[in-house]
């Protein structure tokens, strides 16, 4: 799948990002109770629901551009069935499914999601389910929802936490490398961090595809499953926010605890908080933030462009 030449290469290591991926686009969760799920997302995150198609909802935060954010799905279990990410144009997309069915690790072309294109369906090496795609549609607001500034997709909601786009994932993974080799050689991300334990196990990736700090993290499962999740992350406006979030988390009964601070020159403060029906959620906002340590040495890795380590942290 990965090729030795370019695992074991420091050029590798550190080229920026190839921008063929260009952002995060929506993810689809699944629940065993969607009443009570809907009602965080809905009364206590902030979302607006878009439309409804079988047996899913899908939900939107309130500056995303495209149709949705979040698919919601009934199921007898909860978890994430997939993540999906948007490629930056038409050529880009077939440069990655290429690439993606050169690893084999390719699944087939589907028809997308409402307000999707042509989807290309994938697993990353952990099994976790992932689809590229470029067409999208661009929302429309409803009269109701129109926003005052015109670069903004829908009027500020004002209703629970208010999260304003999708931030991040972090899977769970058995063994993190073969993870982020995948996402940097065959998807074109790059490794903004990570954790290396004294042993030289990478223990944590984090994982970006432009500019921000990471979109997805693959943490070391210590259960040795495959293809779970950890959590996912959503944007606020403000650091005030996320204090706010957790003031709305401990009224609406769903628990929260403070999150770490990323490494990243972004800096992130984070609230992770998990709603009554067992969603695992947390929001995350670019600021300056609270301290967060951990054991295990971070990785100096490669400079100047390469992962990142905090002195003393
Ligand atoms: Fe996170």
């Amino acid at each position: 799948m990965t090729s030795p030449q370019i695992r074991s290469g420091a050029a590798a290591a550190t080229r920026p990002p190839l921008h063929d991926v260009a952002h995060l686009g929506h993810i689809e969760l699944l629940t065993p109770k969607m009443c009570e799920s809907l009602w965080f997302f809905v009364e206590v995150l902030g979302m607006t629901e878009t439309c409804r198609e079988g047996n899913s909802v899908y939900l939107r935060t309130w500056d995303d551009y495209e149709h949705h954010t979040v698919k919601l799905t009934a199921h007898e279990t909860s978890g994430i069935r997939r993540v999906g990410l948007r490629a930056s144009s038409q050529a880009a997309l077939e440069a990655r499914v290429a690439a993606i069915e050169a690893s084999g690790l390719g699944v087939a072309w589907k028809d997308g999601d409402p307000g999707i294109g042509p989807t290309y369906l994938f697993h990353d090496p952990d099994g976790h389910e992932l689809e590229l795609y470029w067409e999208t549609e661009w929302y429309a607001p409803p009269d109701e929802l129109k926003p005052s500034l015109k670069n903004q997709a829908q009027a500020y909601p004002g209703r629970g936490v208010c999260v304003r786009r999708l931030d991040h994932v972090n899977y769970l993974a058995q063994d993190v490398p073969p993870n982020g080799d995948f996402v940097r050689d065959v998807l074109g991300g790059r490794v903004t961090e990570q954790i290396q334990l004294d042993d030289g196990t990478i223990s944590a990736q984090w994982l970006h595809f432009t500019n921000k700090g990471y979109d997805l993290v693959y943490t070391r499962d210590w259960t040795g499953t495959r293809g779970r999740l950890h959590h996912v992350a959503f944007a606020p406006d403000t650091r005030e926010d996320i204090i706010r979030a957790a003031d709305i988390c401990l009224t609406t009964g769903s628990s929260s605890r403070p999150g770490r601070t990323s490494t990243r020159s972004s800096r992130r403060s984070s609230c992770t908080y998990t709603s009554r029906a067992g969603t695992g959620s947390s929001c995350a906002t670019r600021s300056p933030g609270w301290c967060w340590r951990r054991t295990g040495a971070r990785s100096p890795g490669p400079r100047p462009n390469g992962p990142r380590a905090r002195p003393g942290a």
